[in-house]
């Protein structure tokens, strides 16, 4: 790991909710950030706000795309190389979800290529850009391991993520391979998932982040990890 002044992560998926709240974080404590989302008006906001701050590249693009994935490696080795990839981007699929009888296939195809597919094809296109001691950090769900009815295409990608991020660790023993779960936030994906309820009791996505920023700086090994415990924890040693 590098110094602090000196770290880089790329983060996908960061024009909004979980990925904007850490970016802003890591921003705050001096990192330099390679950031990503398909949609380009809110992505070149959250640059534009986060450059007042820290050295940041924002390049619009879909994490399923090889060639918007090459463009973010490139960006990575622009900067010096990454101490970390977090593969946050991630879709829920139709909303309201259909029972897994009901799914359609095609959907369910890019529910796997965006949310399992697309973190490894990254860390694939970045291996050569990380740092010794870089951390990748996979964000999944709950849902990757309860029955939770209508849950089955967006929670058996996060399971597959789950595992992926598992052997990964194993076999690369001098990378930290998170996988990590935020819990329940007040986004927009969580909206969609929710479309006819009020999520405003939801915690805001910034609770989740002290855990991430825990992972991404702290000495932790490899493995999975639920970001709000993480905080608790941290807040129990003080
Ligand atoms: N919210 C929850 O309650 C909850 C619970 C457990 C786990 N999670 C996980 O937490 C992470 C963050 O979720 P969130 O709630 O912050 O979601 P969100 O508010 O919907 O934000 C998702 C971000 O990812 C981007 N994105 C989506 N698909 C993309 C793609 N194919 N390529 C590039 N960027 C893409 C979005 O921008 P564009 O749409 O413009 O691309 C946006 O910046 C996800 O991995 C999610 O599965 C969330």
């Amino acid at each position: 790991m590098t110094d602090i002044e000196s770290r880089t992560a790329l983060i996908t998926g960061a024009s909004r909710g979980l990925g904007l709240a850490l970016a802003r974080k890591l921003a705050e404590r001096g990192w330099a950030l390679v950031l990503n989302a398909r949609g380009e008006t809110d992505l070149e906001a959250a640059r534009a706000e986060l450059a007042e701050e820290t050295r940041v590249v924002a390049i619009p693009g879909d994490v399923a795309d090889a060639e918007h994935r090459r463009a973010l490696a490139k960006a990575a080795r622009t900067f010096g190389g990454l101490d970390a990839l977090v593969n946050n981007a991630s879709i829920l699929g139709p909303s309201p979800q259909p029972g897994l009888l009901d799914y359609p296939l095609d959907v369910l195809e890019e529910v796997y290529r965006t949310n399992a597919v697309a973190p490894l094809a990254l860390a694939q296109a970045v291996r050569d850009e990380l740092k010794p001691g870089a951390r990748i950090l996979n964000v999944t769900s709950d849902a990757a391991a309860e029955p939770y009815k209508n849950w089955g295409g967006y929670g058996s990608s996060k399971a597959a993520l789950e595992q992926l991020s598992n052997i990964l660790a194993a076999e690369n023993p001098e990378l930290r391979v998170y996988r990590v779960d935020p819990g329940d936030m007040r986004t927009r994906m969580h909206q969609e998932a929710f479309p006819d309820e009020d999520i405003s009791d939801r915690p805001l996505p910034e609770e989740s982040v002290p855990g991430l920023v825990e992972l991404l700086t702290g000495d932790l090994p490899s493995g999975r990890y639920e970001a709000r415990a993480l905080t608790r924890a941290n807040e129990g040693a003080r």
